[in-house]
């Protein structure tokens, strides 16, 4: 227990975040009765809603307030429709995301991919695919690789006498980068079944030999923790063929970006998964960014449809990784599972299939949450 206040920027962005962001803030405030902490919350624009009150996706003030919290729970942002005309460099997705991460040094992303057994219906494999249950977790390494390498920019080239352009990301790793992030996977696999499956190509990319070779040697400080080598194309066909011989994937930036995508099919909805985003902060690893994994799924946007679950979670995770709080994050997710045992889902979860499920809204979900707390 804490006597602190734990000072929470809630920054909810576009298309579903605000009502999913709504939903959690409920849940949080029960935790604060039951389990006696104190919590405060302050909202802030960001993305397309930081453009539209001040002019940019993160507003200097929201970077403010940032600054001054002990962590983010972030709802989504990006709106692909609109306005084409603002650059990219000036989008949600690259100005406020992408900055965000690298401001805070936010290099260990962890995304938990769970597939509730009353859910199991919502997973596209077949039954005798998914084992006893597919429990794994994608550690993805959030602030290197090709998302941040230089050079990276569009040029004009003249080819055989043509104009035209060429496009250049560059993938870069330095083994302190690797170092840091295999240890996340190798400690998270401590604390789970104890086996970290590592992703690369060592193949064709000098950045598969050298993640291999540093990976192999931190995994000599963990002799409890089997390590495993995979490369990417085949690690996107095992998840498919069997999930189950996952424990924690252990990924660069972009394959686990992929992947967790992928993985995250196999619990069924996206509105399921939360995600975390753990930095450096003040010589303290525990500075955290919370968000669900989804994106902000403008179609069903304001309409009471969205599942706030991933959102929920989110928040659990943040009150282990950022402050701590074990029994109040394992109070969350007995609520959620609780919520999913009576029959309670959202759209996405729904199947008239079965007979004790009931289907509701972002609202009531969020509210049957919180009343179970
Ligand atoms: C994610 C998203 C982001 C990423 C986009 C929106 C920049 O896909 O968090 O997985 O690629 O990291
Ligand atoms: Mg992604």
């Amino acid at each position: 227990m804490s006597l602190n206040v734990l000072k929470i920027a809630a920054l909810a962005g576009d298309g579903i975040g605000p009502e999913v962001m709504r939903e959690a803030v409920k849940v949080l405030h029960a935790v604060e009765k039951k389990h006696g902490i104190r919590i405060q919350i302050t909202e802030a624009p960001v993305g397309w809603a930081g453009i539209d009150a001040a002019g940019k996706a993160l507003p200097d003030e929201t970077l403010a307030l940032c600054r001054q919290s002990d962590s983010i729970l972030f709802g989504s942002v990006g709106l692909p429709d609109r306005d084409p005309t603002i650059p990219k460099e000036e989008r949600p997705e690259r100005a406020a995301l992408l900055r965000l991460r690298k401001e805070f040094g936010l290099f260990a992303n962890l995304r938990p991919v769970r597939l509730y057994q009353p859910l199991a219906h919502t997973c596209p494999l077949q039954p005798e695919r998914q084992g006893e249950g597919i429990d794994l977790l994608v550690v993805r390494e959030l602030t290197g690789g090709m998302y941040f390498g230089q050079p990276k920019r569009t040029e004009s080239v003249e080819i055989e006498g043509v104009q035209s352009k060429r496009a250049i990301d560059t993938m870069v790793y330095t083994t302190p980068e690797i170092e840091r992030i295999a240890h996340v996977a190798f400690q998270s696999a401590q604390a789970r079944r104890k086996k970290v499956t590592s992703i690369d190509k060592a193949n064709v990319l000098e950045n598969g030999v050298l993640w291999r070779e540093v990976v192999t040697n931190v995994s000599k400080h963990y002799p409890d923790v089997v390590l495993e080598h995979m490369f990417v194309d085949n690690g996107a066909m095992q998840l498919m063929l069997k999930p189950t011989q996952f424990d924690v994937m252990l990924c660069e930036n972009m394959f686990g970006d992929i992947l967790s995508d992928e993985a995250a099919a196999l619990a069924g909805s996206l509105g399921m998964l939360p995600s975390a985003s753990l930095g450096a902060r003040n010589g303290q690893q525990t500075f955290g960014f919370y968000e669900p994994a989804g994106g902000t799924a403008p179609d069903i946007a304001g309409k009471d449809l969205a599942n706030p679950i991933a959102q929920i979670l989110s928040t659990a995770l943040m009150l282990r990784y950022s402050f701590d709080l074990e029994n109040a994050a394992r109070g969350i997710e007995n609520a959620v599972g609780a919520a999913i045992e009576s029959g309670l889902r959202t759209g996405d979860i729904y199947t008239s299939k079965d007979p004790n499920a009931r289907r509701i809204g972002t609202t009531e979900m969020g509210s049957a949450i919180a009343a179970m707390i």
